[in-house]
């Protein structure tokens, strides 16, 4: 597996879980034990997710020691809106049944954001955070909440799949040594990205499958990559991406099948 490095020196292994729409209950302990058990040591969920419990669980019975897991979870609108930050942020903890988080997002750029980063910054000095960072942020986003902040955000966790690159976001965040991860890397089940011809040929040429090929391209060009699944044998594979690489001119062809489409809202436009 391997990790970046945040700017504060977390490390982060650049493979992670992703839980958003797995059930509380069996559906996500289980999830998090076969990934645990495949070799993933980074769980991404959230409070708005409704399944961190569950994820707590997961942790507690796969036998992996809490300190060699990296967990994200994240604070949901309505309580950056109402100024509970830091009341979701115990409940968070309490529910995952730990006293600290590896990184923690705001997760959405909503009113009371600055509010809510103060708490951030706090919590992260008291060593209840290990690193902190924003989830769907574009650039003006961040560009405003450099006006306020007084430790910068080391991550910020965006929309990205071969439909939706997002590579100039990317860059962006890179020259500012922010590290990136990217939901929905798989189209999120919500367009036919893993049937896409393209990927289709790169699959059989690496005798790999599409989403091994899609989550590779991810690794080459140094973000985080959050697959969800819930199924044993797709959290395996998802994870078997460390023996190929793609070629600069594969990595560009997948690069050529951006079409700027999103799957989920834009955080300039979103009613939640
Ligand atoms: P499931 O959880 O039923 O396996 P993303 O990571 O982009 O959010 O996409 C996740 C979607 O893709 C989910 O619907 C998930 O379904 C499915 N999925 C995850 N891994 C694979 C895979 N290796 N092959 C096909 N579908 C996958």
């Amino acid at each position: 597996m391997t990790e970046l490095t945040l700017y504060n020196g977390v490390k982060i292994p650049q493979v992670g879980l992703g839980v958003f729409r797995a059930e509380n209950g069996k559906e996500t302990s289980q999830a998090v034990k076969w990934a645990l058990e495949a070799g993933y040591r980074h769980i991404d969920t959230a409070t708005v997710y409704k399944n961190e419990e569950s994820v707590g669980v997961g942790i507690k019975e796969s036998g992996v020691k809490r300190e060699d897991i990296f967990l994200t979870t994240k604070v949901w609108n309505t309580d950056i809106r109402q100024g509970r930050t830091r009341e979701a942020f115990e409940e968070s903890l309490r529910l995952l049944g730990t006293d600290y988080v590896d990184l923690y997002l705001i997760h959405w750029p909503v009113e009371g954001r600055e509010a809510a980063w103060r708490v951030l910054e706090d919590e992260y000095r008291k060593g209840r955070i290990r690193a902190i960072g924003v989830s769907n942020f574009h650039r003006h986003h961040l560009e405003e909440l450099d006006q306020v902040a007084e430790i910068a955000p080391m991550v910020d966790q965006i929309e990205a799949h071969p439909y939706f690159s997002n590579q100039e976001l990317i860059d962006y965040c890179h020259s500012r040594k922010m590290a990136v991860e990217v939901w929905s890397p798989l189209g999120g089940g919500r367009v036919d990205l893993l049937g896409d011809e393209t990927l289709l040929k790169l699959a059989d040429k690496y005798q790999k499958t599409p989403a091994q090929i899609v989550i590779r391209w991810d690794i080459q060009r140094g973000v985080v990559v959050l697959p969800k699944s819930v199924h044993e044998e797709r959290i395996r594979s998802n994870l078997d991406v460390f023996d190929f690489e793609l070629t600069a001119e594969d990595m560009a062809l997948i690069h050529s099948m951006n079409r700027n489409k999103r799957v989920g809202s834009d955080p300039d436009n979103f009613k939640f």
